[in-house]
């Protein structure tokens, strides 16, 4: 049974499922969950009444710590907590959000791609896990866990290959891989440079700055150029906040010396994108908008969306690439493609190829550990 610490009524819940939750990640982004999500609730217009946060971790102990903790939290949310001791399905059934933590991090010295080994193989078991327990014609499934490029790939294609009940269920325009820190990052730096040199009266605002592509070194094309703070960056101060989202994680992992990589960053973005879901599906909103790293072909090999087919030669025909989406409950809606359009020549002429070469790579490696598998 799963130690279910506040009682709920799964009938009436919006039910979300963190797994790793035990971890840096997990546990910083299920606080924000607890102490925020009722906020939603108020909007709501729909019957559900309430939240449900089921905990899901492989270290048992923790887990069960980490939400007996939550517990104490003077909100209406209620969690549970999940192990392979009282098996994953609790915490799966009826989820209309699966947000994956799950892995290893770096370390120093490591790349992201380092973790693929360990981290495709969890990845595919949770993927079957969804599979098998939830309603794959409505779940959402968040991608955290690295290295996102390949991941998603296997999370992707794992559930099509390998479970017909996917078929026909357009579970791929609900999978999505999460590169919102590097949106933050790029907002913070722009920000702190700006204020450096003077440039901007604005220190209260946040600039918004879109990044596509993917989440790891140059697959990461922070859109600067694009960006709604009017801001005159020299060359030299560009190229060193195109290196800084770029390599942003390296900072974290660096001064973590070893004892992981970024966390409560991730977790606030996390965050941001989750309660994002949730408006949606509680019927707050008919729509959101955000920038996930997406299949731009569906299970048919057709554009995953309206505007999937513009965007696919102008990215080389990169099978996947994160970019600005509207999304709906059915999953993705619109793939805003004129992104890419309005890149400078620098960003089309020099970035993208280089995105899109390494991109390329980080698939098939993520195709071919799935065809291996079976
Ligand atoms: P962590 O080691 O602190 O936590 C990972 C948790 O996953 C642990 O509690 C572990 O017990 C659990 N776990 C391992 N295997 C599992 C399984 N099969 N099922 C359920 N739980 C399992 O690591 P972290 O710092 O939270 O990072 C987690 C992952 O997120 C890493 O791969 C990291 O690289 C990645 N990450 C991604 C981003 C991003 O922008 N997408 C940002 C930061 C970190
Ligand atoms: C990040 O960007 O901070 C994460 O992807 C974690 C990492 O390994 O850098």
């Amino acid at each position: 049974m799963p130690h279910s610490v506040t009682p709920s009524i799964e009938q009436d819940s919006l039910k979300i499922a963190i797994l790793g939750a035990a971890g840096g990640i997990g546990q910083s982004l299920s606080l924000l969950l607890k102490a925020q999500l009722q906020y939603q609730l108020r909007e709501s217009n729909r019957t559900v009444t309430h939240i449900h946060l089921a905990l899901y971790d492989v270290n048992q102990e923790a887990i069960n710590g980490v939400t007996a903790d939550l517990s104490h939290i003077d909100t209406p949310i209620s969690v549970s907590s999940h192990s392979p001791a009282g098996g994953i399905e609790n915490c799966l059934n009826n989820a209309s959000i699966v947000v994956i933590p799950a892995g290893v991090p770096r370390k120093p010295g490591m790349t992201r791609d380092d973790l693929f080994n360990v981290n495709a193989g969890i990845i595919s078991q949770l993927g079957d896990s969804i599979a098998q327990c939830c309603d794959l014609s409505k779940v959402f499934v968040l991608v955290i866990s690295n290295p996102v490029n390949s991941l998603v790939p296997v999370m992707v294609s794992n559930i099509l290959k390998n479970h017909p009940q996917s078929r026909n269920s357009g579970i791929e325009r609900r999978i999505m891989g999460v590169t919102k820190l590097d949106i933050v990052r790029a907002s913070t730096f722009l920000r702190e440079i700006n204020i450096e040199s003077g440039l901007t009266p604005r220190v209260n605002s946040m600039p918004d700055v879109p990044v596509i592509g993917g989440h790891s070194g140059e697959t990461i094309i922070p859109l600067f150029s694009q960006s709604n703070f009017l801001s005159r960056l020299n060359e030299d101060q560009l190229k060193y906040l195109i290196h800084r989202v770029q390599y942003g994680g390296d900072e974290v992992v660096k001064a973590k010396n070893g004892k992981g990589s970024a966390t409560l960053s991730m977790a606030h973005a996390g965050y941001k994108c989750v309660v994002q879901f949730v408006s949606l599906l509680l019927g707050n909103t008919d729509q959101i908008h955000g920038t996930y790293y997406i299949p731009l072909k569906d299970a048919n090999n057709f554009p995953i969306a309206p505007g999937a087919d513009q965007l696919l030669p102008l990215v080389g025909d990169a099978a996947y690439f994160a970019v600005p989406l509207t999304i709906t409950t059915k999953g993705v809606s619109y793939v805003d493609y004129d992104i890419v359009n309005r890149m400078n020549d620098m960003e089309r002429n020099e970035m993208l190829p280089v995105c899109v070469s390494q991109l390329k790579k980080n698939i098939d490696k993520g195709w071919e550990f799935v065809a291996s598998r079976s």
